[in-house]
């Protein structure tokens, strides 16, 4: 894939899938910027690990959900590593809450959306400029089926993923004629990350609803991210595609 020498920004590089991303995109010739929040040494553990390839690596933390911090962390890496040519919003909160509609509080409810959506408006609004001017940007948010099909007991997660989709394809819209594009990946179940955090008889239930009968690898979902993040892939925008081993077709 071309993107050797190319600065990508992993939001949630300190998680389970997106170290995983971090690493794909290092060893397809990106310089990283890997952001953590509560878990910063972890983004560290990672850039230490891409720099062991031969790659540039900055840990950066920030609040997603604060523009200011999100705009200072942006102008860090900026002057560390160089212009931003790949966003890959993956971070997210209140993933695993399980917690129906009538007892969700609504401070949960706010937290989740000003993570989950305000946080990718907050780096595309600070990484879009710079790449529109320069005629090249890909941005790639992380959705889940939860966010096509919902989820029992994910209401403001469901929401902040189909929201998502919507900011993909104005985004798209806006960078079309300018080099920069952006999609969404749906994401089915991936072995890493949240996924630990559920309990063992529903994770067992629902492998077994799935078509392939098994969750992906974190490695099955970086080989699309990869993709979305290069050259090879100019012709896509605005897409929203399913990584989910077939998880949303009917199955028996
Ligand atoms: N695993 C799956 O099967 C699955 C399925 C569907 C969708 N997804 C999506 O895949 C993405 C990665 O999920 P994962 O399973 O790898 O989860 P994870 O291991 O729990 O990672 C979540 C990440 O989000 C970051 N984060 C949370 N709040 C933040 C904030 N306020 N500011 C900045 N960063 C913040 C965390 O950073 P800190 O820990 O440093 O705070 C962490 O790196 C998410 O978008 C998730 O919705 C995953």
């Amino acid at each position: 894939m071309s993107i050797e020498g190319k600065v990508a920004m992993v939001t949630g590089g300190s998680g389970g899938l997106g170290r995983v991303h971090c690493l794909s995109l290092a060893k397809a010739g990106c310089n990283l910027a890997v952001v953590g929040y509560s878990h910063l040494e972890k983004a560290e553990e990672v850039a230490r690990e891409i720099q062991a390839i031969g790659r540039k690596a900055l840990a950066v933390k920030m609040d997603l959900a604060n523009l200011d911090e999100v705009q200072a962390g942006v102008k860090k890496v900026e002057s560390e590593l160089g212009p931003i040519d790949i966003l890959v919003n993956n971070a997210a909160f209140g993933i695993v809450r399980a917690v129906t509609i009538p007892k969700m509080s609504k401070a949960d409810w706010d937290r989740d959306l000003s993570v989950n959506l305000t946080g990718p408006f907050n780096t595309i609004k600070s990484c879009m400029s710079g790449m529109l001017e320069r005629g090249w940007g890909r941005i790639i948010n992380i959705s889940s089926i939860a966010g096509t099909m919902g989820g029992a007991g994910q209401c403001s997660y469901a929401t902040t993923k189909a929201g998502l989709i919507g900011l993909t394809k104005t985004a798209a819209l806006e960078g079309a004629r300018k080099g920069v594009t952006c999609n969404a990946i749906v994401l089915g179940v991936f072995d890493g990350g949240s996924w630990h955090e559920v309990a063992p008889e529903f994770q067992e239930r629902i492998v077994k609803r799935m078509a392939m009968r098994r969750t992906g690898t974190p490695q099955e979902l970086s080989n699309v991210v990869v993709f979305l993040a290069s050259e090879e892939s100019s012709y896509i925008t605005g897409e929203a595609i399913e990584v989910s081993g077939g998880a949303s077709l009917f199955t028996f």
